[in-house]
């Protein structure tokens, strides 16, 4: 059996409240994803990989990778190695757990680690992949720059987060729900008062769209492409190191 190879994460106080959140929600996470997105999440995981492993990619990491659940859709690719690295170490042994039980122990490696301090050489991945984790991040700069180091020349990134619907009427209905009844059901069954505020609060206050596609030029990437998911909800971007 596979332990979560752990070290600390580093004591600055952004990454502990996220770290502490997760931490606190770990038990009720797949729950509440699947349940508050109707199981839609699911599909868009398998759209990412779907999108991203056209290149065959052998090494694979995942960042932000909670409790495995992209890393796992990642496994039916059947890559060398996916690595997974994430700051909760809560989210991490839930995600251990189901690596074991579908015994994929071999292939999924789990790490706790910071995101914007990666611990792996440069130019070690084929592809680096970040499922609703990219918004968490204390400095999005650093992150995609980390990211951008351990992938090797022509590794893609590939990333999946959360967007708000531009159109009407699904713009409207959906800030009521993403802005009421998520909190208060997420509240509700995670008992964690903050969490599921801070969702829709994090996804407004992130770029979206094109201005994350400038992120990723910034960056270094090169040919940008976004995808936009179930009338906007969500998107995949993609990107290439050159
Ligand atoms: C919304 S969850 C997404 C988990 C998973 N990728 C998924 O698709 O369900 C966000 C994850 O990002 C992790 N995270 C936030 N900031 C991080 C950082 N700086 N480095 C590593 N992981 C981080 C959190 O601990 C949490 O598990």
């Amino acid at each position: 059996m596979n332990k979560i190879n752990s070290s600390k994460p580093p004591p600055e106080k952004h990454k502990e409240k996220i770290r502490s959140m997760f931490n606190s929600i770990a038990h009720r996470y797949d729950f509440l994803n699947h349940f508050l997105s109707l199981g839609i999440d699911r599909l868009w995981r398998k759209k990412l990989v779907k999108l991203a492993s056209g290149s065959k990619p052998k090494h694979i990491l995942d960042v932000a990778t909670g409790t495995a659940d992209l890393a796992i859709e990642f496994a039916k690719t059947k890559p060398k190695k996916i690595t997974g690295i994430d700051i909760s170490e809560n989210m991490l042994k839930i995600g251990q757990e189901k690596i074991n039980k579908l015994g994929l122990d071999q292939i999924i490696v789990l790490k706790q680690s910071d995101a914007e301090k990666l611990p792996f050489s440069d130019r070690s991945f084929d592809l680096v992949s970040v499922a609703f984790g990219v918004r968490n991040f204390e400095n999005l700069d650093k992150g995609l720059m980390e990211i951008k180091r351990v992938l090797r020349p022509n590794g893609n990134i590939a990333v999946l987060e959360f967007t708000m619907p531009r159109y009407f009427p699904v713009k409207q209905l959906y800030k009521f729900y993403f802005h009421s009844l998520l909190p208060l059901i997420g509240r509700w069954v995670s008992k964690d008062s903050g969490a599921y505020s801070y969702l829709p609060e994090s996804v407004e206050a992130f770029p979206q769209g094109k201005a994350f596609i400038a992120e990723l030029t910034k960056a270094g990437f090169a040919d940008p492409q976004i995808y936009r998911l179930t009338f906007g909800i969500a998107s995949i971007y993609l990107a290439r190191k050159l």
